[in-house]
């Protein structure tokens, strides 16, 4: 029989998403946990009937294509031909793409940079001034932006020019005038994880303004799912099943010469939680290596709750105040490798810090605490803080509740069957219902946990004023989307409906 089907039907998404990560049968659906966020419940559906994936955890889903350019982290495109290799399958489609060439074009400016450096007096002193020597120059193929016009013609003998004003790194003032954006910089290429040059950084070498210029974004260039040293230290970070995270470019290479090589960087932006899921996927272990001034322990702040979140253990090193890893390495490489080898898990820390009464230290436990995805490990690390400051656990477990309510309000709103859901449990309560198989987002699940505690003053008004002309019927639905295929989660509604008020029982006052 002839059929109309599409050569990407032969792709059986069972066969490609189990050869990642291990699928059960459901009937005829599959369950994993998701591999895309830390997941307790298998909350990862595939169905084949549908070609489908889908997580009811964190909404993320598409077909067999999209499940391994997520996984992989590669693009769609990448992903398509993968498989197409894969299952034999033509791809009538000519992916030489604008994308491709704009990373050809990102290539050859960076070699030109390259060989640029060698005749550039000024910044071959200057990175001697900084320490930094060939080999290392060589390795991170750093470049200088000496003359335009030069690098104008090259892109034009290539046929490039056009695509690469895409980059952003030259601008077109006028006919055939062009400005480079790194002009009299010291260039540092900033590559993909498979090598691809995707953008720059630029140094001044003369003290001025700004010190340092970054490419804009572009078609190529992401800063928020970006690590500058990603591709140079990956195999370190799988060989020491860590990862090492710094702030700056010189940081980063000054430690690699010093022999630690396991370190990142961001790109002078806030650390992201796209940052933390793509580090995840080399180790699940990182230091996190900032400045000891006031704007590192904001950065250890701000990235700590990403990096927990994707299932990372993180270790923090405090450097002397005044000094980042760079100079610190230079003056004292035996202290910097104590301070990282002895560098304490974030919670092992605050718990020091909350033992000596430091003034907002358990504040930054719970919120912390309220990160780590592993609910045992979260109990645990809870009592054992319970013990140290001599409170009942049950306070700590309710003050939990309240910081993980107050940022998942900010995070993710609810999907309407959980409403429904959480109205039903305040008016009704839990008795009769069961809540296993049911696919709840955190936020949900912290708010069924608050009104466990009988915290109502948590539930947010539109729970408590959810109005349905039939709850009866709305509540069916409401558990039949979020429950997981074939659980019978509700019973006997109708025989409680008739004997409960319609107000919870017991409203506790708050003192
Ligand atoms: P050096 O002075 O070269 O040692 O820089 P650093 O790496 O010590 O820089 P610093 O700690 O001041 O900043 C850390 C990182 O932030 C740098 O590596 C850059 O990525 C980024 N950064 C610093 N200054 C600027 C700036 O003026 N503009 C931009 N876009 N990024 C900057
Ligand atoms: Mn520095």
């Amino acid at each position: 029989m002839a059929s109309s089907r599409s050569p990407l039907d032969k792709i059986d998404i069972v066969e490609v998403v189990s050869s990642y990560i291990e699928l059960r049968r459901v009937g005829n659906n599959f369950v994993a946990r998701c591999p895309f966020h830390p997941d307790d419940t298998p909350s990862f559906y595939v169905s084949p009937s549908k070609g489908i994936f889908k997580c009811f955890g964190c909404g993320v889903g598409g077909d067999a294509v999209k499940f391994v350019s997520l996984y992989e982290n590669i693009d769609y495109w990448e992903a398509l031909e993968k498989l197409a290799k894969r299952y034999n399958i033509p791809l009538n489609v000519n992916r030489k793409s604008a994308d491709d060439k704009l990373l050809l074009a990102l290539q050859l400016v960076a070699d030109f940079y390259h060989q640029e450096l060698a005749s550039s007096k000024p910044a071959l002193q200057y990175l001697q001034s900084r320490g930094i020597n060939s080999s290392t120059i060589k390795k991170f193929h750093l470049g200088f932006a000496g003359s335009v016009e030069r690098l104008v013609n090259l892109l034009k003998r290539e046929g490039l020019l056009e695509v690469y004003e895409k980059s952003g790194n030259i601008l077109k003032a006028e006919k055939d005038l062009y400005h480079d954006l790194f002009r009299h910089r010291l260039v540092i290429p900033i590559r993909g994880v498979k090598g691809e040059v995707l953008a720059f950084g630029g140094r001044s070498l003369d003290g001025s303004h700004p010190k340092y210029i970054n490419s804009p974004e572009s078609e190529v260039f992401k800063k928020k799912s970006t690590l500058f040293g990603l591709y140079e230290a990956k195999e370190y970070i799988k060989e020491q099943e860590e990862v090492t995270l710094v702030e700056g470019y010189f940081d980063l290479m000054s430690l690699w010469q010093a022999g630690i090589r396991n370190c990142v960087a961001p790109l002078g932006t806030a650390f992201t939680e796209e940052h933390a899921r793509l580090l995840s996927k080399f180790t699940k272990r990182v230091v996190l290596l900032y400045d000891g001034d006031e704007a590192g322990k904001k950065a250890v702040k701000s990235s700590v709750p990403h990096l927990l979140k994707v299932g990372m253990k993180v270790r923090v090193a405090y450097l002397p105040e005044g000094e980042d890893p760079d100079s610190l390495v230079k003056k004292d490489p035996q202290l910097l490798k104590n301070l990282l080898r002895s560098a304490p898990a974030v919670e092992v820390d605050l718990l020091e810090k909350v033992k000596r009464g430091q003034k907002g230290a358990l504040e930054d436990l719970l919120h912390f605490c309220s990160y780590v995805p592993d609910s045992v490990a979260r109990f645990d690390l809870l009592k054992e803080v319970a013990g140290v400051i001599g409170l009942p656990l049950a306070d700590l477990q309710r003050r939990l509740v309240k910081v993980e309510i107050g940022r998942e309000r900010e995070e993710q709103p609810l999907s309407y069957p959980e409403v429904a859901l959480l109205a039903f449990l305040y008016r009704f309560g839990f008795e009769g219902v069961s809540l296993e198989g049911l696919s709840l987002s955190p936020y949900a699940l912290s708010l069924v946990e608050a009104l466990r505690l009988q915290e109502y003053h948590l539930i947010p008004e539109r729970i408590k004023n959810f109005k349905a002309e039939n709850m009866h019927s709305v509540l069916i639905d409401s558990l039949k989307a979020l429950s997981l295929p074939e659980v019978e989660v509700f019973r006997d509604f109708q025989h409680r409906r008739e004997k409960s008020t319609s107000k919870p029982r017991k409203i506790r006052k708050r003192v």
